[in-house]
């Protein structure tokens, strides 16, 4: 009997603490975006099946998203009530509409939450400060809630919370034109914006590889342009009907999320240009490409069709889209077609137009007066300032902040998103998490009364590297946090370890939505410390919570894994395997640096020419730290000289023997980057006297598309040198047959050796 009552005492236990745990004990670890103010109290508040909804008409929307949002997680729905007496109010969450604050919590997304142990407030300024208010409540439901499983009661923790936007333009660039997302995977990114107080979803629906829109009075843009015969041969693509448009324009409108759509114009048009060809300034066929890159087939700005096809065709996009912005692109249009074509040309004798440039300007101006029109306003990538930027258009910069800051200065909006610390399709490598963290959308050099012209921000994911949602996840989480942190909160001072904690526990609600979130940084780096001649390697962890473990691969190396020492030295050319966990789990790919030593590392080097500062390595030392470049050109090791030779003087110190001279190039002419024809190497005794060591001519098709390491090394009988010069001529243009023809190309060099 005893036993029994033990026992029945121990359940009741059991069952109190589970409906106790069951509310964020630590709310402000929870919340992203931080909220600009948050007090919590002990105890909670309990939703079950007597909950109801109060609110008026004209927050029905919100209220109707909150009921379904309990409904899913719940054996219950919750009554919506309009009239009620608000003095009698028990057991309700209240939804409200009233501007009550100053300042920045004035903006009308502002809003406050109060939970006390009878009801919930949320009053926002407007309708859409309920919807921030609400999506609040939702990161305070715990994990288990979002993963909809039924229960009868629930509780929440007993909170005030008083919050606003810094800034109103929050967004995310979604590309379905490198590939294309099924409507539930943009419904699944619109939503998670909303949750996360993100409030654009700037669609880029045209593109080379994809007319992703239909067109009902130009069918072929999708029977032809929404389709491309893949490298395999394969056929891929899609595009999305009006009416799963107006669906996700609608899903988007509940959340007050602004679908902004992106029709590209005059370049990035392949695909329209295949479907209709007699755009084009040559009228010749085209294909929709399946390659990557920027192409010179461009909308001929000559020829009238264009502008009846383009104010045709964003006639019908206005319907679709209710947005006050359209954006027309802009961006990456080569002139070539333009210089050679004799409408074109003739347009710009009968504007009076200095060149291609104020051609460009034009042809946006005259699309601009079209949506003027129609009551839009225009949104351009920051190409649209060349030749001459419309005084009423809104500047996406991208090309670093200075788009933004001409715009700004001449009183006009700015949208940034500067590859730096936006591109959230570039590799963790160069943006990571704490990167973005620490993203400042107001250009520092901004003048304080220009800050006002920087409405906000977009991350942008543009997706040829993005083949599906769970690449398309792991680029946007965890960093699109950071993005939301500094957009919404603005941080002033900057605490990552704080912002580190939070989003640590976000995963868990995160896994319940499906959400195969990526990685937060390169959890391990190498520093390396050049000693006389050698080499000494520092693994550097991320975090704390990183662990890490080591090999080397050769030929003859022992391949067990073991603890990382403090310090490991370079005594053999091979490639270093590091191997990290986070709280005991693998975290993310093993680090494989190759690194070759050899009689040249750490000496003094003099570069006649200079590289290129975003590809400068680690600097004055690179070429001769022993550490190898790989095929990724953002590794941190390959120094790129745009347009000028490559000429340097390594002095070995004192006269040695030697017998291989060689230097690693990268092809890689997608990206404008060419491995040189020829590589001549020369030895001197005084440095002044040279004799030639050798010219090693270049094996590698300059055509080629792939990626390709090029080493160019000779070998010689012994000889005693001090000195070795390395000369590399860079070509003075793109040749013709590349898709950049007369632009600068690049030489990449890691590393230079000798032995
Ligand atoms: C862009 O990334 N070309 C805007
Ligand atoms: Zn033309």
């Amino acid at each position: 009997m005893v036993r029994k009552v033990v026992f029945v005492i121990s359940m009741l236990m059991l069952i109190s603490c589970k409906t106790n745990i069951e509310f964020r004990k630590d709310v402000a670890s929870f919340l992203i975006p931080k909220p600009i103010e948050l007090s919590q109290v002990d105890g909670f508040f309990n939703i079950d099946k007597n909950i109801k909804i109060a609110t008026s008409e004209n927050l029905v929307t919100e209220a109707t998203y909150l009921q379904k949002l309990i409904e899913g997680s719940s054996n219950f729905k919750p009554t919506i009530v309009n009239d009620y007496d608000i003095s009698q109010l028990q057991n309700v969450i209240l939804l409200q509409e009233d501007v009550k604050f100053n300042g920045q919590l004035s903006s009308k997304e502002g809003y406050s939450i109060v939970i006390s142990k009878f009801k919930i407030e949320i009053i926002g300024n407007s309708s859409e400060g309920v919807m921030r208010g609400i999506q609040t409540l939702r990161q305070l439901f715990v994990d288990d809630f979002h993963k909809n499983i039924k229960r009868d009661a629930w509780q929440l923790p007993l909170i005030s919370i008083k919050d606003a936007p810094k800034f109103k333009h929050r967004g995310m660039l979604f590309d379905s034109g490198r590939h294309f997302f099924e409507v539930a995977i943009v419904k699944k990114y619109i939503d998670l914006l909303a949750l996360y107080k993100m409030n654009v979803f700037h669609w880029h629906l045209t593109e080379d590889q994809g007319w992703r829109i239909a067109i009902e009075k130009y069918p072929k843009l999708t029977e032809i342009g929404a389709f491309r015969v893949q490298k395999d041969s394969t056929i891929y693509g899609g595009f999305y009907t009006k009416e799963q448009i107006q669906e996700i324009v609608a899903y988007a409108t509940e959340r007050h999320i602004t679908v902004i759509p992106e029709i590209e114009l005059p370049g990035h048009s392949l695909a329209a240009l295949a479907a209709y060809p007699e755009l084009s300034c040559t009228g010749n066929t085209v294909e929709v490409t399946n390659e990557w890159g920027v192409f010179k087939e461009i909308y001929c700005a000559g020829n009238e069709k264009t502008f009846t096809f383009l104010e045709d065709v964003l006639a019908e996009v206005m319907e679709l889209f209710p947005s006050e912005y359209i954006h027309i692109g802009g961006d990456e249009a080569p002139k070539l077609r333009w210089e050679a074509c004799p409408k074109c040309q003739k347009r710009i004798k009968d504007e009076n137009l200095a060149d291609e440039h104020e051609l460009q300007s034009y042809f946006i101006q005259r699309i601009e007066k079209f949506l003027h029109k129609n009551n839009r306003k225009l949104i351009g990538w920051d190409e649209i300032l060349e030749g001459g930027l419309s005084p009423t258009a809104t500047v996406q910069s991208w090309r670093g902040e200075n788009g933004g800051i001409v715009a700004a200065n001449n009183n006009q909006f700015a949208i940034m998103s500067p590859t730096s610390h936006c591109y959230f399709d570039y590799g963790i490598e160069t943006t990571d998490l704490e990167k973005v963290y620490n993203f400042n959308p107001i250009p520092s050099e901004l003048a304080p009364e220009k800050h006002q012209f920087i409405i906000g921000s977009e991350c942008n994911l543009w997706s040829e590297r993005i083949p599906d949602e769970e690449n398309l996840d792991s680029k946007v989480f965890p960093r699109i946090f950071a993005m939301s942190e500094v957009l919404w909160t603005y941080p002033k001072d900057r605490d990552f370890l704080e912002f580190y904690n939070r989003v640590q526990n976000q995963y868990g609600l995160l896994e319940a939505l499906h959400v195969n979130y990526g990685l937060e940084f390169i959890p391990v780096s190498l520093k390396s410390t050049l000693k006389v001649d050698k080499v000494q390697i520092e693994v550097v962890t991320k975090h704390k919570d990183f662990k890490t473990n080591y090999r080397w691969n050769c030929e003859d190396c022992d391949t067990i894994f073991v603890e990382t020492p403090s310090v490991i030295s370079l005594d053999k050319s091979a490639v270093l395997e590091i191997e990290t966990l986070k709280k005991d789990i693998k975290y993310g790919a093993n680090l494989l640096q190759g690194f070759k030593l050899h009689k040249a590392i750490n000496s003094e080097i003099k570069q006649e020419y200079l590289y290129k500062d975003i590809y400068k390595a680690s600097g004055e030392k690179a070429l001769l730290d022993g550490k190898m470049g790989s095929k990724n050109i953002r590794d941190g090791n390959w120094q790129g000289f745009l347009g000028t030779d490559i000429e340097c003087v390594i002095d070995l110190g004192k006269e040695i023997e030697i017998t291989e001279i060689g230097a690693n190039f990268l092809h890689k002419q997608l990206s404008w980057i060419l491995t040189p024809k020829e590589v001549v190497f020369q030895t001197s005794v005084d440095g002044i006297t040279w004799k030639n060591w050798g010219t090693v001519i270049s094996k590698v098709d300059p055509k080629n598309k792939e990626t390709i390491l090029e080493t160019f090394s000779k070998v010689n009988p012994i000889e005693t040198v001090r000195y070795v010069k390395l000369f590399v001529e860079n070509l003075d243009q793109l040749p013709e047959w590349h898709e950049f023809y007369k632009g600068k190309s690049w030489l990449f060099v890691d590393e230079i050796f000798v032995n």
